[in-house]
């Protein structure tokens, strides 16, 4: 057990109501089962275009994924804009198949676009659903607010920096500036912006609102955001598995699973029982 898992014996605080903690771990979850069936569907065309067209005749491709003969044998070649990278065993070429993305990164292993799609959707549905109980019932027992950094809390950013860059974390009743802005910037930003360019792609979804395709400058642009939304969404998933881990797994993952926290002893004010606040 780290010292950060029981700092200096403070008390424990109900501080995650049932409804943050099962849609947290359902969308854990479903985001788990995207990301592996989305590269799936990427395999099946192993590019991210710019614009409405796609295709060999347009030059409208920011990344390519694709492998090719260099002196007798067969290299991974992975294209960022104009800068080719060797990426043989990686992307492109690895364990001797000519696949994008290596087949213990996709759901399922074997190339199967179909079984791909309908695990992409089963999850996305889920997520959707997930997000939106997520957003009413944290609308109404007010957790919504707690995302919401305030004045004070923008000015604490710097010395929160200073603080976790020394490993040294607090354990307060509320989310400090840091977890406001990474939380917030997820649930408000990354999340709804992934669902969005998700139904863009669907063209039954654009017959209901053609206009949401045209706000993100059509199908290729809304594909090549969906992947780099989920590639900040992973960036985001390391960063915070390695903060749990760094600031008390243990009592971290309590409270993601109990409700229960244990806070700093100087966080317990006067005339506020710890453990008074009822499950919403
Ligand atoms: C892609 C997957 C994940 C996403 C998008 C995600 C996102 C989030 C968000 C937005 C919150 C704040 C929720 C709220 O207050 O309503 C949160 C809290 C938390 N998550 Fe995750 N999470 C993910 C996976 C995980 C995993 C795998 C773990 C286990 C190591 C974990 C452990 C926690 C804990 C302990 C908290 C409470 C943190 C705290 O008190 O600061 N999460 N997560």
């Amino acid at each position: 057990m780290s010292n950060n898992d029981r700092p200096n014996g403070g008390s424990l605080i109900y501080r995650q109501s049932v409804w943050t903690r099962t849609c947290h771990w359902i969308w854990a979850a479903c985001l788990f089962f995207l990301a592996l069936s989305g590269l799936q569907i990427f395999n099946a065309y192993p590019q991210l275009d710019i614009g409405i067209e796609s295709g060999f005749e347009y030059k409208n491709s920011i990344l390519e994924i694709g492998a090719r003969q260099v002196g007798g044998e067969v290299r991974g070649i992975t294209r960022v804009f104009d800068i080719e990278f060797d990426t043989t065993g990686v992307l492109g070429f690895s364990n001797g198949k000519i696949q994008a993305i290596p087949a213990a990164l996709t759901i399922p292993c074997s190339q199967s676009l179909a079984t791909g799609r309908a695990v992409h959707f089963f999850f996305a549905w889920l997520l959707v659903i997930t997000i939106a109980v997520w957003f009413i019932a944290s609308f109404v027992n007010g957790h919504l607010r707690q995302l919401v950094p305030s004045r004070s809390d923008l000015h604490m950013i710097g010395p929160e920096i200073a603080s976790h860059a020394q490993l040294r974390f607090h354990h307060r009743r509320h989310y400090g500036a840091l977890q406001k802005l990474t939380y917030g910037g997820v649930m408000f930003f990354l999340i709804p912006l992934m669902i969005m360019t998700g139904l863009s792609m669907s063209p039954s979804f654009n017959a209901f609102a053609p206009w949401m395709l045209d706000m993100f400058g059509g199908r290729q642009t809304a594909r090549t955001l969906h992947f780099l939304v989920m590639l900040s969404l992973l960036g985001f998933f390391f960063i915070h598995v390695v903060m749990v881990l760094a600031s008390g797994p243990l009592n971290g993952l309590r409270s993601m699973v109990t409700g229960w926290y244990r806070i700093d002893p100087e966080e317990h004010r006067p005339g506020s029982p710890p453990d008074s606040r009822k499950e919403t």
